[in-house]
């Protein structure tokens, strides 16, 4: 149902977007005032900012949306330990529910040029894919995409920084720019594991696995396998796009890749060609840059809310107006 929406060349019409979107975070950052924090000023907010765009989020409702977003994300991820903040957790999750169930019913009277628009106008939803399992992918997809990505520019960028004969090879041939981003999901990248249940009774490298064991699918692991890659501890930009499992493998293999590669790509590239590398003033060897020190800001926005922790007041709830919830199946 997605899969025309995730493709390339779907994905490339927002190649604009996202270059003009990176242009002006960079052009903020170099502003007398700025923090000059590269995690908070480009790696959170540009995914951020695109994902909103590209989903059919309206500006105003982004507070709120990312805020939901980062709870749902402290459940998903273990950071709510408490009962408190797991209510919260919970919470958060029917509200982002709620949220884009409004947002499907008002696409589908008013469609946009936005993904929600563009997959009503496709004709499954209500059809082969009820209202309710779309506004369900809808809610896995706001909490798939929008960490992950931020992750990806802050790790890539960290080893860039920390590989200067790198960096300088990166910056002086463009083409090397997709290499770097390639790189950093197979040397440091976002997702280390992924999980399974096993179907059936099987026996991998002599060990017993019973139907029912989970299975802990160390990605991180293959990704350094030296059988696999060459000197595979070396973060090197000029590798190319090898077979590493930074997006997984197989029928689950991320549908968002080809969007977190254009986002990685616009920030690397934009923050690398840039004089200003990182936040500090310091040379960009190991250990003496530090290009995450902590943003200070005079108005909250996504990003801000996005680091929010769990005690942190929410914003205002745009979907607090009294409605009536209309379901539709299948
Ligand atoms: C750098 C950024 C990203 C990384 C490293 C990443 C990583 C992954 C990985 C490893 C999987 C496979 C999980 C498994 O096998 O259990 C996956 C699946 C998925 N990803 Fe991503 N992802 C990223 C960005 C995105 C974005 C931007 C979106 C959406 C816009 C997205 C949506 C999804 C979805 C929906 C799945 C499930 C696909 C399925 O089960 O068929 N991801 N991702």
């Amino acid at each position: 149902m997605f899969q025309d929406q995730f493709s390339a060349r779907a994905i490339n019409r927002y190649a604009g977007l996202i270059e003009k979107a990176t242009t002006s975070l960079l052009a903020r950052r170099a502003a007398p005032g700025s923090s000059g924090d590269a995690v908070a000023d480009v790696a959170r907010t540009l995914p951020s900012l695109v994902f909103a765009r590209w989903l059919g989020v309206p500006h105003s409702h982004a507070p709120s949306f990312w805020y939901w977003n980062a709870r749902v994300g402290d459940l998903v991820l273990g950071a709510a330990q408490e009962e408190r903040e797991y209510r919260t957790s919970l919470q958060s999750l029917v509200k982002l529910y709620d949220y884009l169930g409004d947002l499907v019913r008002q696409r589908r009277e008013q469609p946009q040029d936005d993904l929600i628009s563009a997959v009503l106008a496709g004709g499954a939803i209500g059809d082969t894919v009820s209202e309710e399992e779309f506004i369900g992918m809808l809610t896995h997809l706001a909490f798939a995409g929008g960490e992950t990505t931020s992750n990806l520019i802050a790790n890539g960028l960290r080893a860039l920084l920390m590989h200067p004969e790198q960096l300088e090879a990166a910056r002086e041939n463009p083409k090397l720019l997709s290499g770097a981003v390639e790189e950093a999901l197979r040397f440091d990248g976002p997702s280390k594991m992924s999980v399974r249940i096993a179907a059936e009774d099987l026996q991998l490298d002599g060990q017993d696995i019973h139907a029912g064991d989970r299975i802990f699918l160390v990605t991180a692991a293959a990704n350094r396998d030296p059988r696999q890659f060459d000197d595979p501890d070396t973060f090197d930009v000029h590798r190319g796009r090898t077979s590493h499992l930074g997006f997984g493998y197989g029928i689950h293999f991320c549908i968002g890749a080809p969007l977190a590669r254009l986002v990685a790509g616009s920030a690397l590239g934009s923050s690398y060609g840039s004089t200003r590398t990182c936040g500090c003033s310091r040379p960009a060897t190991s250990g003496s840059c530090r290009c995450s020190t902590a943003a200070s800001r005079t108005s909250p926005s996504a990003t801000d809310v996005r680091r929010s922790p769990a005690s942190a007041a929410p914003p205002p709830d745009p979907t607090s107006a009294p409605r009536r919830r209309r379901r539709t199946s299948a």
